[in-house]
């Protein structure tokens, strides 16, 4: 008998408590973050989506190989580990540690933007883009045409524009040292980008004379929906797919707090000796010897064990299902989401939830404070606030106002997502009472970080 439920695969060994609030209590707490998420403390949170990121359970195997961490300074048992770990999946000649990320990103940029240089992204997330801008470079996002209307079913809406990419690097040539793609599309409502299209960008790449880098940090959610969505895929194991995507790169930057299945680390990956180079020497600067790379030794190790995990099908499977089993709900019940959902989060189409308010309102941070205020769920805005403000000081309106609920992986169970449902529904049949937002202060970058804001009489 082949039975249909797609199980948590995986037992929970070790747990930690939850703590419902009152209605009362939020509406202060509320008012105290400056009506900012970023701002509440996490233990007055009841369900927390504001991030898939380092926010995920470890496994037995992870929390077992942390004690064999080698805390050596320079040549570490565990960076060995580590470092066979990621160029199994990425082939890459060069792995270099970071703490995060955007540790990676800075680097990378800083050992090869100058003033002036452009660089092109299916979408940018917001600290690759603040990344960018701090050399003094664009960031320019060119998703393919479908990426901005969040009802279009499509099986690769992450894709990169090729013709604009292409067109881009013609126009700035001498000027575009690199080209990226994100996967999956995180700003772009976590779709996945196909093989075909990665391949079609790295050779446009290559014809112009630009470096092709993945941001990587979702590659394992990506691999999987090229297997069950891209023809000629269905065969193979998400570790070839994987290995695939990155055999067309010269690079990738990576969050391992993402499908490295860590709370903290990250790193930089590329095959070039002379830009290895330059970044290990950035590296020493801020972050640390290029064996540890400002992470523990332990860190390593669970990075080493969660980048295997992370390909397993039966994980992939569960975790792509647990996202779609909370976007069907919404769908049937007319809650306006990007469709189809994504690998980690779902977003909600806050402009077409909200008509009433303006997007000089902020509709999707009106609407995440809503989530929080009647169920005690955290959530983030990708929307205005968060890509709204220009590097030149002036506002525009972003291309979506979305609010996305993002999945820890392995942490909540299926009567948590039916409770997030029930809530999100309720929030939907009062959503006319649901009021816009002012901004009263905000910092010059990152601003959602740490804005304050007030609601609209
Ligand atoms: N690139 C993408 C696509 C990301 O989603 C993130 C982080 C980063 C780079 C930076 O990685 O946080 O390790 O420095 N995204 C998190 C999020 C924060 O909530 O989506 P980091």
């Amino acid at each position: 008998m082949h039975f249909k439920t797609i199980i948590e695969p995986f037992r929970i060994k070790t747990v930690e408590p939850i703590r419902q609030t009152t209605r009362e209590e939020r509406e202060t707490l509320l008012k105290e973050a400056g009506y900012n998420l970023f701002l509440l403390r996490a233990e007055d949170v009841l369900i927390d989506l504001l991030t898939d990121s380092g926010t995920g359970a470890m496994s037995s195997a992870q929390w077992a190989g942390m004690m064999l961490g080698d805390e050596s300074y320079a040549g570490a048992k565990s960076f060995y580990k580590f470092e066979a770990a990621a160029r199994r999946i990425t082939g890459f000649k060069h792995i270099i540690p970071t703490h995060q990320g955007r540790a990676a990103e800075r680097i990378l940029f800083g050992s090869l933007l100058e003033p002036g240089d452009v660089v092109a992204n299916n979408t940018h997330f917001d600290t690759t883009r603040a990344n960018v801008e701090y050399r003094h470079a664009t960031a320019l996002d060119i998703p393919n045409a479908a990426a901005h209307d969040p009802a279009r079913v499509l099986p690769f809406k992450g894709n990169i524009d090729l013709d604009a990419l292409e067109r881009t690097l013609i126009e700035n040539k001498g000027h575009a040292p690199l080209a990226m793609i994100t996967v999956t599309n995180n700003s772009g409502g976590g779709q996945p980008v196909s093989m075909s299209n990665i391949r079609a960008a790295s050779e446009i790449c290559r014809r112009h004379g630009a470096l092709f880098f993945l941001d990587a940090c979702r590659f394992a959610e990506n691999a999987w929906f090229i297997k069950t969505r891209e023809e000629g895929y269905a065969g193979q194991s998400p570790l070839e797919i994987a290995q695939e995507m990155f055999s067309y790169a010269d690079g990738c930057t990576m969050s391992a707090k993402k499908d490295g299945m860590a709370n903290i680390g990250g790193f930089l990956a590329l095959n070039d000796d002379t830009l290895a180079e330059k970044c290990r020497n950035l590296l020493i600067l801020t972050e640390g010897f290029p064996t540890y790379g400002g992470l523990a030794g332990y860190d390593l190790e669970a990075i080493a064990v969660g980048l295997e995990e992370v390909l397993h099908e039966d994980y992939l499977q569960y975790r792509t299902r647990s996202v779609a089993y909370l976007g069907d709900i919404l769908t049937r019940n007319g809650v306006p989401i990007v469709q189809p959902p994504g690998g980690h989060a779902i977003y909600i189409d806050a402009l077409s939830m909200l008509p009433h308010i303006p997007q000089s309102e902020y509709p999707a941070w009106a609407l995440s404070l809503a989530l929080y205020l009647e169920g005690g769920i955290r959530s983030v805005e990708i929307g205005s606030v968060m890509f709204g403000h220009q590097p030149d000081g002036s506002e525009k309106p972003a291309a979506m106002e979305l609010v996305r609920m993002a999945f820890p992986r392995r942490v909540y169970t299926q009567s948590h997502v039916d409770y997030l449902a029930e809530v999100i529904l309720y929030v939907n049949s009062i959503k006319d009472t649901i009021r816009g937002v002012r901004m009263v202060s905000a910092p010059e970058v990152l601003r959602h970080f740490s804005a304050r804001m007030q609601m609209v009489e």
